[in-house]
């Protein structure tokens, strides 16, 4: 089978696509022909190595893991023989988490971690994504925010992965969302929900007139520095980007500024807002936008157009 892989870290070139066996699966796992795979800014991150402290784990001088990739969907090809919740021909969708490896034509999993039955009502295409953006804006919105209902809510870089998500995630879970783009993506972040929308190109946020219980800078190009004064009593300033700036005010101000890397969070809490979301997405109260997406073969190119910082919801890669 084919699989992408990348032994040394940089560019979109250290990428290689190459021939391997097929996986058996373990007693506990299963075999999963890829249909599409997703492809993130945390996966290019890691290929970069950056940030640099990053490579603590993800090995000093050259990747540990070489694998690529985190979400999947496909179709289950066979079985281990302790296997009782899938059967073969099912349509699964999921997340390889840390142990990557997706951007491939096959891959193994366990039947016991972020992986479901994948809803008839959505494609392989926009299933592959759902745990990137959707996962990772649930866990802000509902583990770290505790978003109410009738509570405003302003989220930064709404067009994004991450943003477009939790655009939708708000208005499901009854929040009023006013959303920040660019001019070109008014009309797609209104599509998908937004109340009220900034465009940054024209407005500054630190010169509007509003309060929030919550805002959500999923780019991390707002600061909690500039934004307190929109943040009412008991709210919060939360983003998925860590930065020095962001460390700091973690630290020394625990209560209003949140980081958190979804990854990290165990197994069984990220199954439990996983499941929730394909609830959601059973009755069709969710969408995930595909930008563009791209053959196996073609992945640096998948990267170097991630790395323009400007795609408009999600990249797959998708097999023939
Ligand atoms: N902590 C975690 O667990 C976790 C998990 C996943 C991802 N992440 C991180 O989350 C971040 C967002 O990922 P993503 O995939 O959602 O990003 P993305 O899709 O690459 O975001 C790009 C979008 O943001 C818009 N944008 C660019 N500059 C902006 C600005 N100044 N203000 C508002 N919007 C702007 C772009 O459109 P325009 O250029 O037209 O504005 C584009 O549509 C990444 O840094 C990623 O590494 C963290």
């Amino acid at each position: 089978m084919k699989v992408a892989i990348y032994t040394k870290y940089g560019s979109p070139e250290v990428i290689q696509i190459i021939d391997t066996k097929i996986p058996s699966p373990k007693p506990n796992e299963i075999l999963v022909k890829i249909k599409a795979s997703s492809v993130t800014r945390a996966d290019t991150m890691m290929r970069q190595g950056k940030p640099k402290f990053g490579r603590l784990f993800l090995g000093l001088f050259k990747p540990k893991n070489t694998a690529l990739g985190t979400g999947f969907s496909g179709v289950v090809e066979a079985v281990g023989s302790q296997i009782t919740k899938f059967k073969i021909g099912d349509s699964v969708f999921g997340e390889k988490l840390f142990s990557n490896g997706s951007n491939a034509e096959y891959l193994c999993i366990a039947e016991n971690v972020v992986i479901e039955n994948k809803p008839r009502n959505i494609s392989h295409i926009e299933a592959a994504p759902i745990c990137d953006g959707f996962l990772t804006s649930y866990n802000f919105l509902k583990d770290i925010a505790d978003l109410k209902p009738g509570q405003h809510i302003l989220i930064n870089g709404a067009s994004g992965s991450l943003g477009s998500a939790a655009v939708q995630l708000a208005k499901v879970m009854g929040a009023k969302v006013t959303a920040v783009c660019s001019t070109r993506n008014i009309d797609f972040v209104k599509s998908i929900g937004a109340d009220k929308i900034i465009d940054y190109t024209k407005t500054s946020i630190t010169n509007i007139n509003e309060m929030y219980n919550v805002i959500y800078d999923s780019v991390g190009t707002l600061s909690y520095k500039d934004t307190k004064n929109l943040i009412s009593s008991n709210g919060i300033f939360m983003t998925p980007v860590l930065s020095g700036q962001i460390l700091c005010q973690t630290l020394f101000n625990p209560k209003k500024v949140k980081f958190a890397a979804t990854g990290i969070k165990k197994t069984e809490e990220l199954k439990r807002l996983f499941l929730e979301l394909v609830d959601f997405f059973k009755q069709g109260k969710l969408y995930t936008n595909i930008d563009k997406s791209y053959k196996l073969p073609d992945i640096a190119e998948a990267h170097h157009y991630l790395e323009t910082g400007r795609k408009v919801g999600n990249i797959v890669i998708v097999n023939p």
